[in-house]
């Protein structure tokens, strides 16, 4: 006998620790993992090596009319046993997570057909389920239906923190002040924009790790999705 697979939606604010959660929950589950925010970076990534973003500015719909050359795969490292994040066949895992992509993405995700698209794709990874995915929309509209959805938060400052730490440790150069700025102003335009904007679904559970540690955030999700299992 197999066990019956979930979704597993993980939403919440940037920084606090969501991939960390659902990449642990997805192993300990033997679930795939997948960061859907790794998307709308990979879009950002494209509009900016494109010349089709810069300065904080998106040129919206040259964007647009070009969409349909970007090809967005995950591919298991076999090292590190960690999906990786390609853009049309070159792996950006790195590159999508520094700077220039951080300030550019919030407005690339507020662009309705980019969401379509990444959304439709999100979708038919996870149709099969079994999965865990992360992000700001997926309980409310990526997998409205997900078995399990989790919103996780933690203060501004505690995120901003946490992502500085990060940083330095991969030896790059950047103020605390500016990594705040950049957190509070994501918050704002993710929360703010028209389009699916960051809200917690009514049905998802509230996971506030201001002052969890990763062993405890880990046990409480696995001891939700282990009930939520049992009683299908
Ligand atoms: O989780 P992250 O920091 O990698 O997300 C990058 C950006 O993409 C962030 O501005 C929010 C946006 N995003 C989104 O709009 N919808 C998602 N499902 C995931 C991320």
């Amino acid at each position: 006998t197999t066990n019956p697979k979930i979704v597993i939606a993980i939403d919440g604010h940037s920084s606090c620790g969501k991939s960390t959660v659902a990449k642990e929950l997805a192993k300990a589950l033997g679930y795939i993992y997948l960061d859907s925010g790794a998307m709308y970076r990979a879009v950002t990534l494209f509009a900016l090596k494109n010349g089709l973003a810069a300065n904080g500015q998106v040129n919206e719909p040259e964007l647009i009319a070009r969409l349909p050359e970007i090809t967005i795969e995950f591919r298991l490292n076999p090292a590190s046993r960690q999906n990786e994040t390609y853009l049309n066949g070159e792996n950006v895992e790195e590159e999508i997570r520094r700077l220039p992509v951080s300030t550019h993405v919030s407005p690339v995700a507020t662009i309705r057909e980019v969401r379509e698209a990444t959304v439709k794709q999100q979708q038919a990874m996870g149709k099969n389920k079994g999965i865990v995915m992360d992000g700001r929309d997926i309980g409310t509209a990526v997998f409205p239906e997900a078995e399990l959805k989790i919103f996780m938060t933690a203060s501004p400052e505690v995120r901003a923190q946490r992502r500085y730490d990060e940083l330095i440790g991969k030896g790059q150069q950047v103020s605390f002040e500016e990594i705040l700025h950049n957190v509070e102003e994501r918050d704002r335009i993710d929360s703010g924009r028209e389009v699916s904007p960051l809200r917690k679904a009514d049905d998802a559970l509230i996971l506030d790790n201001s002052y969890l540690n990763r062993d405890e955030q880990l046990d409480w999700a696995l001891q939700k999705a282990r009930e939520v299992i049992r009683n299908l």
